[in-house]
């Protein structure tokens, strides 16, 4: 089965009393790697535990632990300043409930105990799926521009253990793994849907089952403002602003949702997206002469060959807008049509979200 990785996308910004209620997860496992405090606190409030004794660790056989030794001002202490080492293959045992899961490995390239990040090249798997390979925290971050990393992945646990292994590429002298920190949550099956989603460009579909994997590349919260993963629905996910990735100089309008209105999740549960990310939204001008000349576009970079599953969130922010065909538009995705004539108002009482799958 190939891997599919899920290009989020959210309508939506800010304001708002309400808030959503949260999801607790089962499993809620966040390690600090390599740290020499039993606990110590990041600046989002959240706890973690180093791995140092942990029961996660078999063995601390084949690795050490390390500091960073540079930190940039960018970079928390928690998780990203203590890191621990892989000189070969290891594996870490996390013992979880069965269920679908949201792995989140951290990674800061520094120079750790006299080990030049530039020659950490590895792969990582957890149980039979790869979630990196060939992998250079130093080059990625370079080539992002970034301090730090944050990947993220959605996987099944079938048994009661999540074995996440670190593999040193073969392919390099000197080559080393490492990791700063380790999210382990259980999360609520977001991707249920008998027929799986609607594969753009026609072909048979398929269900995102057990076997699926997901790696998470976008998540943002359309028309609003960066979202922290502690105001996120306790998924811990974080929602980014989306104007970096507007396509071209029609960026439409964004607004926030009339102040008599409120978000009402009536079915759909109050976790999968929050407040936040549904009252606020980027739309086009409301003169249909000007919109046909235009489209509003966002643009993401990808890797070919890969399946992407594309989840759009739709809430209808204007108490004027309250009737079919008020407001009627095409998706495409990648100039295929994705949904032709979406009209929120009729179809999914006015909140809800789409999804879709292409193949790129
Ligand atoms: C690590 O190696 C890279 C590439 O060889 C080099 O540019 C960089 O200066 C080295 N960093 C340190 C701290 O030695
Ligand atoms: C591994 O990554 C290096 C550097 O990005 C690249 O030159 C090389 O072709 C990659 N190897 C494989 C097998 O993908
Ligand atoms: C999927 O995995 C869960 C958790 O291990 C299990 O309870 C469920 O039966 C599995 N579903 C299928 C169709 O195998
Ligand atoms: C280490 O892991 C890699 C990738 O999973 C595998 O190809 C290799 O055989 C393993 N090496 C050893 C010594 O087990
Ligand atoms: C090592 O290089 C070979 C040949 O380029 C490639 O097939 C293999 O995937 C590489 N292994 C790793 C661990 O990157
Ligand atoms: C919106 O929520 C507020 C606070 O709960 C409530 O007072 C108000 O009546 C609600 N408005 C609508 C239109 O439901
Ligand atoms: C709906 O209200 C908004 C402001 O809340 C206004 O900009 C827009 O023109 C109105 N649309 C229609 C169709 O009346
Ligand atoms: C979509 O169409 C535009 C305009 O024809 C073209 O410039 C662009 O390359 C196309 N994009 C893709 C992904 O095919
Ligand atoms: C909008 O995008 C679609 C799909 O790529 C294309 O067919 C259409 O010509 C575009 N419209 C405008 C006004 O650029």
């Amino acid at each position: 089965m190939g891997r599919i990785f899920a290009v989020i996308l959210w309508l939506s910004v800010l304001v708002n009393v309400i808030v959503a209620q949260k999801y607790t997860p089962k499993d809620n496992i966040l390690l600090n790697c390599g740290a020499s405090d039993p606990q110590s606190t990041d600046t989002d409030g959240r706890k973690w535990n180093s791995d140092v004794g942990s029961k996660f660790l078999k063995s601390s056989k084949g690795s050490s632990t390390a500091k960073a030794a540079t930190q940039s001002p960018e970079v928390g202490e928690v998780p990203y300043l203590s890191a621990r080492i892989f000189e070969s293959n290891f594996t870490y045992s996390i013992a979880v409930a069965p269920g679908r899961k949201f792995v989140r490995l951290h990674f800061y390239p520094s120079s750790y105990s006299n080990l030049n990040s530039s020659n950490a090249i590895f792969s990582v798997t957890a149980g039979s799926f790869t979630l990196l390979s060939n992998f250079s925290a130093t080059q990625t971050t370079e080539a992002l521009n970034y301090e730090y990393l944050i990947k993220e992945y959605s996987v099944v646990v079938v048994g009661d253990s999540l074995s996440l292994t670190f593999s040193p590429s073969s392919n390099y002298t000197d080559s080393f793994a490492f990791v700063n920190g380790i999210e382990v949550l259980s999360m609520p099956d977001l991707y249920d849907n008998a027929d799986g989603p609607t594969l753009v460009g026609g072909g048979l579909s398929f269900p995102i089952d057990n076997s699926t994997a997901l790696e998470g590349l976008y998540r943002l919260n359309v028309g609003g403002n960066f979202i922290p993963p502690t105001q996120d629905t306790g998924l811990y996910r974080s929602w980014s602003d989306d104007t970096p990735y507007i396509f071209g100089a029609a960026g439409g309008t964004t607004s926030v949702i009339d102040p008599e209105l409120n978000v009402t999740y009536k079915s759909l549960p109050e976790y999968t997206a929050p407040v936040d990310v549904y009252s606020t939204a980027r739309f086009m001008t409301m003169d249909n002469k000007v919109n046909v000349n235009f489209n509003l576009s966002w643009v993401f970079a990808v890797d070919t060959g890969f399946t992407y599953l594309v989840r759009l969130h739709f809430c209808e922010i204007f108490a004027n807008i309250s009737k079919p065909n008020q407001v009627v538009f095409n998706i495409y995705l990648n100039n295929q049509t994705a949904f032709n004539a979406y009209d929120i108002i009729p179809l999914k009482m006015a909140m809800g979200f789409l999804m879709f799958r292409i193949l790129w």
